[in-house]
């Protein structure tokens, strides 16, 4: 991939742009100039796809003459079929909609044969004949579901994520669908929110790292070939950010935490060649996402160099009315592309009025035309000219779907996902001599939870393998599982004790307890925020009676957010976080429970002990009153008085069946300047008795900075598998400019001086003894 650099040097990121006024002033008693100079400049990427092919220009050029202003809106309109429902909104007419020109793209809607259906309408009985895209939320798998995206992410595995988005693309593709709206690069930090479940977590460098290799699996090395799909980096931009944790809600952060913390997954979707972009439902300082000219043109084309096309989020043109940005939905609709979206998801706004807004003057047709064009390039680019229904195969579609290795693969990633939070005694794994489990809670046989939110065409009634049929499936021989549901997740239920009385029996009958507790599938995901993160319905109720039974309880999550499992920790044996492990989860459980897979998972996010210490991340600020400045309870130092500061579970935690030593860190020299570079390492040793794999995670704190940092940052991580004795010395390599921030004045770079580094198992200084290098001049 051929880059540029952008010449930034010498200007703050933000020159040019419309929206300087929320550029920051230097503080008092800094002037500008009292920053150093080393200014990272913005790196452009053309991805392949985007190189320049006069064939096309020539064919665009010449299909654009003859359109009208009509068919041109057709282009930047993308309708849902009524085969399933994404939002709030539908449109019956969609078919002739699609006969009549006026749609470009359809979405929910697939399979090789609807899709040619569909194709055929567009292109055998339009005037002009252009061929649809077809677009679909593939976002964990499309008919073999992987663990949730938060799930995948926590295996910090990023060739099994590649290869789980990879899948997805192989069979979405074999489907007849050209375009997937994932991979969501959203930072979330706040569990209250459901959308966490789609994302990578909480961690800048992780969740770019995860965007990258999304994107790499989708679109594979060859956006024509038919096996690809197009990946969207979604929802741009600072969704994550919602305040209270209430989806849709209002975003405000400064435009430093926007540059630091939630664009950075956006620019690593970019230099993979992410081919579009979706706008967010969230306004940023003030303005609606799909209506800013700073997010989508300043930044995203500007600084960024993106060659791709624009989506808007569902009917979120429509909203900049309700938003109170727009006077009614003409104005949307100029104010969106002239921002600099290109196409208008479900709500019909260009359609309704762009024709009109060109001929009243109030929009340009240049401007039409760029969007026009832009998706007019991308479906040639996929080769959908020379033979619209080369996507829609039925053969392949029927090689392809569920192919028993992509189902040997989802089991492979939902084990690498299940993170291990506690295990007492080595209560796991469960030892083959182990007579009677009592499988207990409402997750412990239900298919449909198994596969989580966003399933898209993943069957959620006979397909997915239950903790009951992969534990029968997978047990030693001799050890027998029985299960009862005993509780419920259902908000409404709590207080009940139904179910409780066989559960209770069937506990006391047995050897150990595995509780399979957590959140009903659609309790995350869009639109499902809660405002406390504890087991919902009963189950807490009854996970306290079985443990006064006194048999040791295995407590199985099946949840795609944060609990705060406090309670859980204090009381019982052992906790494995699954998430909603997919098709074949059921296996995966049994995988690690049985010890036929030693878990490997590390925390993409905090959990923390109480929804009272959300936002809660591992990077946060130290404070003028770090806790740690007071004796234990001391007053006047930043803390609560009921809870502690520290979270449940930190940020890269997870334990394994194994242990593994750390060496302290050597590095290859104390100081680095301009050019250099410097090489942290540190040997680690399985000292278990079996086989593992560990996350080795490299961490600094910048001491002092133009502005205050973190107290750590992840600035590496390597996965590796060790057997029992053996020793292996990881390497990381640090430049300043992986250092670099958004500094006083605005400028991305870094900044000479002290900093902390430490190799650890997990997030948090203490795992580890720091070693100090200094960056100069
Ligand atoms: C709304 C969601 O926010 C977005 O992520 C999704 O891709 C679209 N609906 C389409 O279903």
């Amino acid at each position: 991939m051929a880059k540029q650099l952008l010449a930034f040097a010498a200007l703050p990121i933000l020159a040019g742009c419309t929206t300087v006024a929320t550029q920051a002033p230097p503080p008092a008693g800094h002037a500008a100039t009292d920053i150093p100079a080393h200014v990272v400049p913005v790196e452009r990427a053309q991805p392949a796809w985007a190189a320049p092919d006069p064939e096309m220009d020539r064919t665009i050029d010449e299909l654009m003459a003859r359109m009208t202003i009509e068919d041109k809106v057709g282009q930047l309109t993308l309708l849902t079929s009524d085969w399933e429902s994404t939002g709030p909104t539908m449109r019956d007419t969609y078919r002739q909609d699609i006969r009549a020109g006026r749609v470009g793209a359809i979405f929910n809607a697939y399979t090789a044969g609807y899709t040619r259906e569909l194709q055929r309408l567009a292109v055998e009985e339009t005037r002009l004949g252009i061929p649809l895209l077809f677009g679909y939320d593939v976002i964990h798998g499309h008919r073999t579901i992987f663990p949730i995206s938060l799930g995948e992410a926590a295996s910090w595995d990023l060739a099994a994520i590649e290869k789980a988005a990879r899948v997805s693309a192989q069979e979405a593709s074999a489907e007849g669908l050209h375009w997937t709206f994932s991979p969501m690069v959203d930072i979330a930090r706040d569990a209250r929110w459901g959308r966490v479940s789609e994302g990578a977590g909480e961690d800048v460098y992780l969740g770019a790292q995860i965007a990258r290799a999304r994107v790499r699996g989708y679109q594979g090395h060859d956006l024509g070939a038919t096996d690809t799909i197009l990946a969207t980096a979604k929802h741009f931009a600072a969704y994550g950010a919602a305040q209270a944790g209430r989806d849709y809600h209002t975003v405000d952060i400064s435009e430093r935490t926007l540059r630091d913390v939630y664009l950075p997954p956006f620019k690593a979707a970019v230099d993979e060649g992410v081919a579009s972009f979706m706008t967010a439902f969230n306004e940023y300082d003030g303005i609606p996402a799909s209506g800013s000219r700073y997010l989508l043109t300043d930044v995203l084309r500007g600084q960024w160099g993106f060659d791709g096309f624009v989506v808007t989020d569902y009917t979120s043109i429509n909203e900049m009315v309700p938003h109170g940005y727009s006077a009614d939905l003409a104005q949307a609709g100029e104010q969106a592309l002239d921002a600099g979206v290109d196409m208008d998801m479900q709500g019909a706004v260009f359609m309704d009025h762009l024709a009109q807004s060109v001929s009243d003057g109030t929009i340009e047709m240049a401007a039409v035309d760029r969007a026009v064009r832009r998706i007019l390039e991308m479906k040639y680019r996929l080769g959908l000219f020379a033979d619209p229904y080369r996507y829609a195969d039925e053969a392949r579609e029927q090689e392809t779907l569920y192919r028993p290795d992509f189902l040997e693969a989802a089991r492979d990633v939902a084990r690498r996902s299940m993170v291990l939070l506690k295990n007492e005694d080595d209560t796991l794994p469960l030892a083959a001599n182990t007579g009677l489990v009592a499988l207990i809670g409402p997750l412990g046989d239900s298919k449909p939870d198994m596969i989580g939110s966003w399933a898209a065409a993943g069957d959620r009634e006979a397909r997915p393998v239950t903790l009951l049929e992969g534990m029968r499936a997978n047990a030693p021989e001799g050890v027998r599982i029985e299960q009862v549901a005993g509780a419920s997740y259902r908000f409404e239920d709590e207080g009940s004790t139904e179910g409780f009385a066989e559960a209770l029996a069937l506990a006391r009958r047995s050897d150990v307890i595995v509780a399979a507790m957590g959140e009903r599938w659609d309790m995350t995901g869009e639109a499902a925020s809660r405002t406390s993160l504890d087991l919902p319905g009963n189950q807490q109720a009854l996970l306290e009676q079985l443990v006064a039974t006194g048999k040791p309880v295995i407590l199985v999550m099946l949840s795609g957010r944060p609990n705060s499992i406090t309670w859980a920790d204090e009381n019982v044996a052992a906790i494995l976080h699954a998430w909603y492990p997919g098709t074949m989860g059921g296996h995966a459980v049994a995988d690690v429970l049985f010890g036929a897979y030693n878990p490997s998972g590390r925390l993409p996010i905090t959990f923390p002990r109480t929804v009272g210490q959300v936002p809660i991340h591992y990077d946060m600020k130290n404070t003028g009153r770090p806790i740690e400045l007071g004796e234990p309870g001391a007053k006047y130092v930043s803390r609560y008085l009921d809870t502690p500061n520290d979270p449940l579970y930190r940020f890269g935690y997870g334990l394994s069946y194994s242990s593994f030593g750390y060496s302290p860190v050597t590095l290859s020299a104390p100081s680095m300047g301009a050019g250099g570079s410097i090489t942290a390492s540190a040997t680690i040793t399985n000292t278990g008795d079996v086989a593992g794999e560990e996350v080795v995670q490299l961490y600094v704190r910048d001491l002092v900075g133009s502005v205050t940092r973190p107290v750590q940052e992840l600035k590496g991580f390597e996965k590796i598998a060790l057997q029992p004795g053996e020793s292996r010395t990881v390497r990381f390599t640090l430049k300043p400019e992986d250092l670099a921030f958004t500094r006083a004045d605005m400028s991305h770079g870094w900044e000479p001086g002290e900093f902390r580094l430490w190799i650890a198992p997990s997030s948090g200084a203490e795992a580890a003894t720091p070693v100090t290098f200094t960056l100069t001049e």
